[in-house]
């Protein structure tokens, strides 16, 4: 058994699925890629929320920020927080801007651990930059747009956060390694 089977094991017999685990972070931090691979080492089940939100209103992020506006999703944001409250043993890939309400944080923390990826405005813009379907940043794509979100959003993000892992520069490997060690250190 090699190191991050072992930690896994070890997490699967402690308590990983009394809770929910989620992943916050600001967009193209890698959320989605993460959740994934720890939820097969896990064999824990993966919701990406916004996918969720989009199957539950049967239009995309982008049309519901259109048709609806903004308010209307964070309204949709939170409301899938609570409906995963009476959940557990899932891996949640939350929406970039889901801490901006103290309530789901509230949320999150009463469901299980969060982790927090972060990277620089410069990774997340090489990351992000022809992704057309973040409605956030259309027509915003540029280093100086990201740099001030995440200024706003920073201490949302390390008020909610359990563990914090940056990610720039680390493989998928690397990033869900390090969140395995500090997951079995929290044990
Ligand atoms: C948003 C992030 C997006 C999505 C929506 C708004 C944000 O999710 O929820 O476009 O405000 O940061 P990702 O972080 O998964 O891209």
């Amino acid at each position: 058994m090699n190191d991050t089977e072992h930690i896994s094991q070890k997490i699967q017999l402690g308590e990983t699925f009394s809770y929910n685990i989620m992943i916050i972070g600001f967009m193209g931090t890698g959320k989605s890629t993460i959740a994934k691979c720890l939820s097969e080492i896990l064999s824990m089940e993966e919701v990406e929320m916004d996918q969720h939100i989009a199957e539950k209103e049967g239009m995309s992020i982008n049309q519901i920020f259109e048709e609806s506006g903004e308010e209307y999703f964070r309204n949709c944001e939170s409301n899938t927080l609570i409906e995963f409250n009476s959940k557990k043993g899932l891996i949640i890939s939350c929406g970039g801007g889901v801490v901006l309400r103290e309530e789901n944080i509230s949320h999150m923390k009463n469901q299980g651990k969060i982790i927090l990826l972060s990277a620089t405005p410069e990774t997340i813009y090489e990351r992000v930059k022809d992704n057309t379907e973040r409605p956030i940043l259309r027509n915003n794509m540029n280093i100086e747009f990201i740099a001030n979100l995440l200024e706003q959003r920073i201490d949302r993000y390390i008020e909610a956060a359990d563990i914090i892992i940056n990610t720039d520069n680390k493989t998928i490997e690397e990033i869900t390694d390090e969140i395995l060690r500090k997951l079995s250190n929290m044990i």
